[in-house]
């Protein structure tokens, strides 16, 4: 089975990934978390991805792509993947389609978890990340118990550098340009199914396992 998280930035993908995989028994597979550790342990493709990223950017699809190629690849995808912030343009899409049945895949359905614009501001502006395990919080609507501490791990909580609302605007511009057209390709093929994300963390799981669950 292989399931796409599609939504704009700050939706909540990262977050009903993490239950998503737990409750399904998928691999998971974040090209933004992938690309980020890249770009921290500065290896060759985190220093030319860095700079898109920074600006809100999308990283060019050719170092995208090879990124889930190998990915995919990879012994624990053969149970099933869930593909967060990947596709994320109709070529990458496209892209997908012709390498899935080298592994005997196909994209059996695409999650489109949608949020009010003024909400994902105050999503992402609000969101900190654990240095040390990844985990997500928010200041307000999912804090943890000792501020700035991760609940998990006990590692320090941060702010993404793209989070600052300059970079934010810019992303969810890059989003509509970019990546919305991909509802129409996945609407096409029949498909999507649709989230309202703007309902708590709880509520949106259960609409997304109630669509995993008609599969
Ligand atoms: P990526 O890491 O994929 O970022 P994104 O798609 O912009 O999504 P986010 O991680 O910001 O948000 P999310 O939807 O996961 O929300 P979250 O669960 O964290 O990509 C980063 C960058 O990498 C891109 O800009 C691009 O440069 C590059 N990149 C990645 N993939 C690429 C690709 N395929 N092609 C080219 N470039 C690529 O939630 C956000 C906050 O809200 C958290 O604080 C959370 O606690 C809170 N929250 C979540 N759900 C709820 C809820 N229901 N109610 C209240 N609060 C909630």
């Amino acid at each position: 089975m292989l399931i796409v998280l599609l939504g704009p930035p700050g939706a909540g993908k990262g977050t009903q990934a993490e239950r998503i995989v737990n409750d399904h028994n998928l691999a998971y597979i974040s090209t933004g978390d992938i690309l980020r550790t890249a770009v921290k342990e500065d290896t060759p493709l985190g220093s030319k991805a860095r700079e898109y990223m920074d600006q809100g950017q999308l990283v060019p699809d050719h170092l995208v792509v090879e990124i889930v190629r190998e990915r995919l690849q990879e012994p624990d995808c053969s149970k099933g993947a869930l593909l967060d912030g990947f596709p994320r343009t109709v070529d990458q899409a496209i892209f997908l389609d012709q390498m899935l049945p080298d592994i005997s895949q196909k994209v059996d359905q695409v999650l489109l978890i949608n949020v009010d614009e003024e909400e994902l501001v105050e999503r992402l502006t609000g969101r900190r990340v654990c240095s040390d395990c990844g985990a997500n919080y928010h200041v307000k609507y999912n804090p943890p118990a000792v501020r700035n501490v991760c609940d998990q791990c006990g590692g320090d909580l941060y702010q993404r550098d793209d989070d600052s609302l300059e970079t934010v605007k810019e992303r969810l511009e890059v989003y509509k340009k970019q990546t919305e057209p991909l509802v129409k390709f996945y609407q096409d093929k029949g498909i999507i199914s649709y989230i309202d994300g703007n309902k708590n963390i709880g509520e949106v799981f259960d609409q997304i396992n109630s669509a995993l669950n008609s599969l």
